[in-house]
C-alpha cells in the first residue's frame, strides 16, 4: 500500500537528518537487495520477479530505461551495464520526454520503468502509454504496492526500505545494484561466459562492505567539502561508467546546498564549457581505474592548465599532486565502479549544505515524488 506518512512519523535514528541516515543505511539495503539473488551454482542472478524466458530473453533487440530525475541517472548507469554484460544496445530517457513525443513502440525492445516512489506522475504515463500499444514492460521500483509496480505486473523491487529525505540516496545505489543483476541475468542466457559471470557474482558480494568502507571515510570527506563549501559553481565531468555518475552527484549537490552543478561528459568540456574553467570553478573529476583512465587524467590535466582546482574521485592512485583532493573508493569488476563512485559525491553534498545550513531533508521547491504534472 502506499503510505500516507509525514516526515515527522519516521525515526531520525540518531542522525541529524534522514539524508545522512539513509546514506548510512546503504550497506545494509545493498544486502537486501542482494539477498538469495545470487546464484552461484550457474554464476547468474536469480530473479523470479522478470519473469521472462530464455527464448524471451534472447529474442530482446534493445532495452530502454525509462524514469525521472535520479531514476533517469541511474537508468544510464542500467543501460551501460546492459550493452556490457548482455551486448544488447540499450539506452535510458526520461521518461516525460518519451510520452510526450509519440514514440514508436518497437516489440523486440524491453522497456524498464524505473522509480523509487512509484507514483511520479511522467513515468506512470509512460507507462500507461506502453500498455496500450503492447511494450514489453519491467518495472523497477521501490515502493510494493505503488502505482507503477502495479501496473507493471513484473520486475524487480528495489528493498531500499522506506526514503524520506527528498534527495535519493539508497534507492539510487540499489537501482545502480539491481541493473547490474538485471544486466548479469540477461547476459548469462545470452552470451555471458560462467567465468565473467563468476566474477560478477563475487563483486556483487562485495559490494555492501565496500560501501560500509567508503562510509567509514566521512571524516576525510567532510573536509573536503568544507573546503568548496564556499563555490559558487562546480562542474562534474566523467566519461561511460563515471558519466551517469557526475550526472547524480551534480545533482545532489544543486539539490540540497543550491550550489549551481553542470555535469558533463569529460571530452565534451572542450567544445564549450572549459571557457568557465578559472580558480573559482572547481571540478569534480570521476577517474576510476578502467579503460577510460588515460583520457580522464588528461581532462584534469586541461583543467589544472586553466587554473581550476580539481576534486578527484578515483580507486586508485593518481600522478602525486595532479588532483588538488581525491576521494578514494575501493576496486572492485570495473562493470560495477558506479555504484561505488557515487557514495563520497552523496556525502561530499551532505556536507556542503550542513555547513552552508540548508534545510538538507526539505530542500526548497522541490517534493519527494511528483504525482501531479
Ligand atoms: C522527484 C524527486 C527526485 C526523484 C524523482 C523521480 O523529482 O525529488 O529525487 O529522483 O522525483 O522519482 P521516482 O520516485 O520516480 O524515482
Amino acid at each position: 500500500t502506499t503510505l500516507a506518512m509525514s516526515v515527522e512519523d519516521y525515526d531520525r535514528g540518531g542522525h541529524e537528518t534522514f539524508l545522512h541516515k539513509e546514506i548510512h543505511e546503504q550497506p545494509a539495503a545493498l544486502d537486501r537487495a542482494l539477498r538469495g539473488r545470487l546464484d552461484e551454482r550457474f554464476s547468474t542472478a536469480r530473479l523470479g520477479g522478470v519473469g521472462l524466458d530464455a527464448r524471451e530473453v534472447r529474442s530482446i533487440r534493445r532495452v530502454k530505461f525509462l524514469g525521472s530525475g535520479s531514476s533517469y541517472y541511474a537508468g544510464q548507469i542500467g543501460a551501460t551495464l546492459v550493452e556490457e554484460l548482455a551486448r544488447i544496445p540499450a539506452d535510458a530517457e526520461p521518461s516525460s520526454e518519451f510520452r510526450y513525443r509519440n514514440p514508436v513502440i518497437d516489440p523486440d525492445t524491453l522497456y524498464i520503468a524505473v522509480s523509487q516512489s512509484g507514483e511520479t506522475a511522467d513515468t506512470l504515463a509512460a507507462v500507461a502509454e506502453l500498455k496500450r500499444k503492447g511494450g514489453r514492460l519491467l518495472g523497477v521500483v521501490n515502493v510494493v504496492g505503488s502505482a507503477i509496480a502495479r501496473e507493471c505486473g513484473s520486475g524487480l523491487f528495489l528493498h531500499a526500505g522506506p526514503e524520506v529525505s527528498v534527495a535519493a540516496t539508497k534507492s539510487f545505489t540499489n537501482m545502480a545494484a539491481s541493473f547490474a543483476l538485471l544486466a548479469l541475468h540477461l547476459g548469462r542466457v545470452r552470451d555471458l561466459s560462467l567465468a565473467d559471470g563468476r566474477r560478477l557474482v563475487d563483486g556483487l558480494r562485495r559490494l555492501p562492505d565496500q560501501l560500509g568502507e567508503i562510509l567509514a571515510a566521512e571524516e576525510a570527506i567532510r573536509a573536503v567539502a568544507h573546503k568548496y563549501a564556499d563555490a559558487r559553481h562546480m562542474f562534474f565531468v566523467g566519461r561511460v561508467r563515471g558519466y551517469p555518475v557526475a550526472r547524480e552527484g551534480a545533482q545532489k549537490l544543486k539539490e540540497i546546498s543550491y550550489i549551481h552543478a553542470e555535469a558533463y561528459q569529460s571530452a565534451e568540456l572542450k567544445h564549450g564549457p572549459l571557457a568557465l574553467i578559472n580558480p573559482e570553478m572547481p571540478s569534480v573529476v570521476v577517474i576510476p581505474a578502467d579503460e577510460t583512465f588515460g583520457k580522464n587524467l588528461a581532462t584534469i590535466e586541461e583543467i589544472k592548465a586553466r587554473g581550476g582546482p580539481v576534486i578527484a574521485v578515483t580507486n586508485t592512485e593518481l600522478p602525486a599532486g595532479l588532483a588538488d583532493d581525491v576521494l578514494f573508493v575501493p576496486r572492485n569488476e570495473v562493470q560495477l565502479d558506479p555504484v561505488l563512485l557515487g557514495i563520497p559525491l552523496q556525502l561530499f553534498a551532505h556536507h556542503i549544505a550542513e555547513k552552508l545550513g540548508r534545510d538538507i531533508d526539505r530542500p526548497r521547491n522541490l517534493a519527494k515524488s511528483l504525482t501531479v504534472e
